[in-house]
């Protein structure tokens, strides 16, 4: 019973299953006859080989176009925003007293008029007004999207010398602000990230690194600890994020670009190490991605992509696929191997109480791994990109995809916290 709780995709099992910590694909041989990889079973007592059977195909086609609430990038975009907004009302909820906001600004350190202020969701300005008590008025903006609320704070006679600017839909500081202090530790440790980053084979500072959808630095983090920050790339698609990923003091010497991740500005064999964490969730044509990924690694050089896994409990299922993209543990796999890449190896990942389990196919599921044989470009040759984010939107089908969407945000956001929770009181040793 433990092994069948173990498992990634829902149609691999494990012959003669123990509890491992963690899983490891190694050098799958995947001939045409023979498409059943190899794993790593490591336990305390020894490391052990066994082969995984699927009980069914290997591996269903995803179509491109199948229904999920990040489509495309221009929805990934406007997710940001909303869950934003979520959590701004979340943490700030109806019961608000000046006392609590006095107190909650003392950690802000206005100790000067002359400080340059920005409140950033300012609303109808409750929270300005403490602001403006310590410093002058002309030195504070307050920024919100919704001219409404806006409309409030301008009446108010203390605040008539602050800057009253609305943030428009690309204005998405909100998330790259909580990012680190909110997303991530439920989802993405620092632990997992070392994990993770093991088998990239960071072995050299003198590496030549990319980081795709690098976001606000975090993964980046764990790559300068082994690599020269100079040598290290971080490209993203959100300037938001990058501004988080550039104030960090060790990136300080890495370059920071916007691009998509499908579409690298990198020459051709540009790279050592091509690293993507929780990116590929959003991209529309993963395949793409990894042929990009192929495209910029020099002669033996390495790729790295940590993403999630497809859950097997039903209800997680539902939600991931409502959500966004959780590619199965063979995906990965095929999509390397189509690529064109080698020595194509998938290590399972998950936080210290995950116990292996791949039910909710949490956040962080796997880090994938293969080699370029041989330079130049891949030999995957792909037609035009599917996405098309300028045809017309149905407003209802948005919105009820939206809805769903949020929804399935919200479940995932609730997943963490009820593993923790679980693992707090189910005995050590019985799978979660
Ligand atoms: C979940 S965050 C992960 C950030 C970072 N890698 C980390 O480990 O914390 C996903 C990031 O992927 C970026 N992203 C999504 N689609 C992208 C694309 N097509 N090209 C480049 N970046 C993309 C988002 O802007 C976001 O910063």
């Amino acid at each position: 019973m433990a092994s069948s709780m173990l498992i990634g995709a829902d149609n691999l099992t494990l012959l003669k299953g123990s509890s491992p910590n963690q899983l490891r694909f190694i050098r799958p041989q995947y001939s045409h006859r023979t498409h059943f990889p190899q794993i790593i079973t490591q336990t305390r007592a020894a490391t052990r080989t066994k082969t995984l059977v699927p009980k069914c195909s290997i591996s269903a086609a995803r179509p491109v176009s199948q229904p999920r609430f990040i489509q495309h990038k221009k929805e990934a975009f406007w997710f940001y925003r909303f869950l934003s907004i979520a959590y701004d009302h979340v943490i700030n909820p109806g019961h608000w007293t000046e006392d609590m906001r006095d107190d909650a600004l003392k950690p802000a350190d206005l100790s000067d008029r002359g400080l340059v202020v920005v409140d950033v969701g300012g609303g109808t300005g409750f929270t300005t007004l403490g602001i403006v008590k310590d410093v002058d008025a002309k030195n504070v903006t307050i920024l919100d999207q919704s001219p409404h609320q806006l409309a409030k704070a301008k009446e108010k006679e203390p605040l008539t010398d602050c800057r009253i600017i609305e943030g428009d839909a690309e204005d998405l500081p909100f998330l790259s602000i909580v990012y680190d202090h909110v997303i991530n530790p439920g989802h993405w440790t620092e632990d997992m990230r070392d994990d993770a980053l093991e088998p990239a084979d960071l072995s050299d500072r003198g590496l030549v690194v990319v980081d795709v959808g690098g976001g606000t630095g975090f993964t980046t983090l764990g790559i300068v600890e082994h690599v020269d920050a100079k040598n290290v790339t971080i490209l993203d698609q959100s300037p938001h994020q990058l501004a988080k990923a550039k104030e960090k003091e060790p990136l300080k010497e890495c370059k920071i670009i916007e691009g998509d991740a499908e579409d690298l500005p990198f020459d051709t064999g540009y790279a050592d190490r091509y690293v993507s964490a929780g990116s590929i969730e959003y991209w529309p044509d993963p395949q793409r991605g990894i042929r990009e990924a192929y495209r910029v690694l020099k002669l033996g050089g390495k790729a790295c992509l940590i993403g999630p896994v497809y859950p097997t409990f039903w209800l997680s299922r539902f939600f991931a696929d409502a959500w966004m993209l959780f590619p199965k543990e063979e995906e990965y796999i095929e999509w390397f191997q189509k690529a064109g890449f080698k020595d194509v190896q998938l290590k399972r990942i998950g936080p210290k109480w995950y116990r292996g389990v791949r039910r909710h196919g949490l956040i962080m599921g796997c880090s994938v791994t293969g080699v370029k044989p041989a330079s130049g470009d891949s030999p995957l040759q792909l037609g035009p990109k599917a996405e098309d984010v300028s045809a017309p939107v149905n407003p209802l089908v948005f919105l009820l995809r939206f809805l769903l969407g949020a929804t399935a945000g919200m479940y995932y956001v609730l997943v963490p916290i009820y593993m923790w929770l679980k693992d707090q009181f189910v005995p050590k040793g019985q799978p979660i």
